[in-house]
């Protein structure tokens, strides 16, 4: 009977598992590394002089005093992360409606910063947001004029935001709050400044994404936003031609890189991106991404180890330059 016995043709003329086979012939075919540089580190910053303040939303992340966050950073220079990302929870009663405290040279980003700088100099790059929700009473990204998040005088803002944290020491300056046109003008708002060395990662493909919940908790802005959501400014989630047309915007206006935000459900957006683009691409693996993966390894249902490290990798293969992730310490030391 035919079937019955295996003949020379019915073998697999290729073996993809010989190459497979061990683990040195796997490293060697191995087609994407996750580094350590590869790595930028989102902190939360609070008020107070030893303030360390857990999120129950992302177990293992708190908010840190400044003098806290500048060990903290300590830390991330020691393993060779080249960024960190400096997000400030402030207090309740410095927001406000017309969200003043962003364009306070005083304020907690800027001290932070300043600090952070002072520490540790050019060891380590500092990013700060530009949008406005830490300090809106109403939670959204921008200015409010009847019900409507309005643009160029939100922008106006921005660039104002944008110089108070370049004089503070800020080396990236990432403009997360997705009006038109904000990229050009922060980057005119620099220049005038003298600021010409002070780079741009734009948030140029950010989703108007369920995904935000925990980093909302964590800068206190959840409450404030109530059951509003941001879909007149961030995108469609269920768009990607778009997320190329504001990408080729930012990088005209002057992006030194671009940024597409979720990470993991967006990957195939971070591919289109680098392909039509080759500039520097980077992906935000965001707070509900955290959670996830953080709540399953919690239950022992997921190896957070190797989630964690599956998931970065990831993002390499999909061909992102780098990636905002809270788990940028935990992978830093794991990688070493
Ligand atoms: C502020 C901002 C948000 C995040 C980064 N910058 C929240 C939002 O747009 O509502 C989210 C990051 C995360 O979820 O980890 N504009």
């Amino acid at each position: 009977m035919a079937d019955s016995h295996c003949t020379m043709g019915s073998y697999p003329q290729t073996r993809l598992r010989r190459l497979r086979r061990n683990d040195w012939s796997r490293r060697l075919v191995q087609e994407n590394h996750l580094s350590v540089n590869d790595l930028i580190w989102p902190l939360f910053i609070c008020e107070g002089s030893s303030n360390r303040e857990p999120i129950p939303s992302m177990p293992g992340v708190e908010r840190l005093a400044i003098s806290l966050a500048v060990e903290a950073v300590g830390e991330a220079v020691a393993l060779g992360i080249p960024a960190v990302a400096l997000f400030p929870a402030t207090p309740a009663e410095k927001k406000t409606p017309e969200c003043e405290e962003a364009v306070n040279g005083e304020n907690l980003i800027c001290r932070a910063v300043r600090a952070v700088k002072s520490a540790h100099g050019d060891r380590i790059g500092v990013i700060c947001d530009v949008a406005l929700d830490p300090y809106s009473s109403h939670g959204q990204d921008g200015l409010i004029r009847d019900g409507y998040v309005v643009n160029d005088e939100t922008v106006a803002m921005l660039c104002r935001q944008a110089i108070v944290q370049a004089e503070a020491g800020c080396d990236i300056i990432a403009p997360s709050d997705m009006m038109d046109g904000r990229v050009a003008a922060i980057r005119g708002a620099l220049d005038e400044a003298g600021f010409l060395d002070v780079q741009i990662m734009a948030y140029a493909a950010k989703y108007a994404s369920a995904f935000y919940g925990p980093f909302r908790d964590a800068v206190g802005s959840s409450a404030n936003l109530g059951s509003g959501d941001k879909r007149t400014y961030q995108m469609d989630v269920a768009n990607s031609d778009e997320a190329l047309r504001e990408v080729a915007l930012d990088i005209e206006e002057g992006a030194d890189s671009v940024m597409v935000k979720p990470g993991m459900p967006y990957l195939d957006i971070v591919r289109r991106v680098k392909d039509s683009f080759g500039v520097p691409t980077f992906a935000y693996q965001v707070s509900g991404e955290y959670a996830m993966l953080s709540a399953a390894a919690e239950r022992g249902w997921l190896d957070r180890e190797k989630v964690m490290l599956e998931s970065l990798l990831a993002f390499k293969r999909a061909g992102a330059d780098g990636i905002l992730t809270y788990f940028a310490l935990e992978a830093a030391k794991l990688l070493h």
